[in-house]
């Protein structure tokens, strides 16, 4: 085990969504997709090729996973494998510092580390770029955790182009608050509801048409840092994703009561003076775009609402980073 060593990847949160696919089985999005990466959020993550075992063995947060959990992330590290001409089983063992599975990214920053830590492994040494479409196999949103900042997803016209280009480095006065509404396992996964999404959903046309606009807008006022014309284009976007899930069949949401709550406080927040923005992913919790300066007041505000343990202030997150205890 002495190339043991381990990787961290930060989650990103979308403010322009990424719900579909054109190709399954390469993770191949229906369209580009930009996200913020948040410093609170990570997955610690280290991969061993080790011939002392006889199948890839997968601990998370200290517990032994089992045969479906291990598939995956076997299959994961084929593509190292078959690249890098390695044979041996691996020992995987990853600590989530994010909820897993509860709408709070845990998929983005996992298939992150993972893919940085078999980076590192299997010796293959690829640059930024490439490692974030070996991410995108993982999952798609962890194409974005592979850089800090604001990210593009490209969707690409292949395996080799529809990977992750940072667009800024947000270095500026931005953050997010996230309102952890329910940190328990979703009904229905990213993964299977964006799939009914294009299927089932009669808006999704609409959807594509409007994105495009959107991320073209966003870069733009990223560019000029414009935080107001970022976050009405974050909100706007969220809202018109969960709109085309619910014309899905059956129709598809992820909000719970509290969920409203917390938007409707966005909106007070924002006619008291202070700007800031939601945005929702598959999950009931809610996420505050806003000028990190003001987190802590937004905090407070939400705190007459929320227990103050669901509240958590974040920064803009760092590139994926190799560390050490
Ligand atoms: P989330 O909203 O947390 O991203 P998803 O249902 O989209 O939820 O993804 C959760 C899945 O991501 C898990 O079931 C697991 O397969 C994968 N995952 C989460 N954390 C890790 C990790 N640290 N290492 C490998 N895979 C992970
Ligand atoms: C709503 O990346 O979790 O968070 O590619 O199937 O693993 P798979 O899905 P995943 O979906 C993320 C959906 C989203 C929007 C986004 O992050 O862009």
């Amino acid at each position: 085990m002495s190339n043991e060593k381990k990787v961290r990847a930060y989650t990103n949160i979308a403010l322009i969504k990424y719900w579909g696919k054109r190709n399954e089985e390469l993770f191949l999005p229906m369209n580009s997709s930009l996200s913020l990466t948040l410093d609170s959020f990570y997955t610690e993550t280290s991969v061993s090729f080790d011939s002392s075992v006889s199948e890839d063995i997968f601990y998370l947060n200290d517990t032994f996973q089992d045969t479906k959990a291990t598939e995956k992330v076997s299959r994961f590290l084929d593509l190292f494998r078959e690249e890098a001409g390695i044979k041996l089983p691996a020992i995987v063992k990853s600590t989530n510092f994010v909820p897993t599975a509860a709408g709070l990214a845990s998929s983005a920053s996992g298939m992150a580390a993972l893919a940085g830590a078999a980076n590192l492994a299997s010796g293959l040494n690829l640059d930024k770029t490439t490692l974030s479409t070996y991410a995108r196999r993982g999952s798609g949103s962890a194409t974005r955790s592979i850089f800090g900042g604001f990210v593009e997803w490209q969707m690409g016209t292949n395996n080799a182009d529809s990977c992750a280009l940072k667009v800024d480095d947000a270095s500026w006065d931005i953050g997010m608050v996230t309102v952890v509404v329910n940190d328990k396992q979703k009904a229905v996964s990213s993964r299977v509801g964006m799939k009914n999404t294009v299927a089932t959903s009669p808006f999704y046309p609409s959807w594509l048409e409007s994105t495009a606009v959107d991320l073209r807008n966003i870069k733009s006022a990223i560019l000029k840092k414009d935080f107001e014309q970022v976050g009405e284009i974050t909100e706007s976007n969220g809202m018109k994703m969960h709109a085309t899930m619910l014309g899905a069949n059956p129709p598809l949401s992820y909000w719970e009561p509290d969920s409203v709550r917390a938007m409707q406080a966005v909106r007070d927040l924002r006619q008291s003076g202070i700007p800031c923005y939601f945005t929702m992913d598959a999950g009931p919790n809610v996420k505050v775009l806003c000028r990190l300066s003001d987190g802590q007041k937004i905090k407070d505000y939400l705190s007459n609402i929320f227990n103050p343990t669901q509240l958590i202030i974040s920064g803009p997150g760092k590139d994926i980073e190799e560390i050490t205890d």
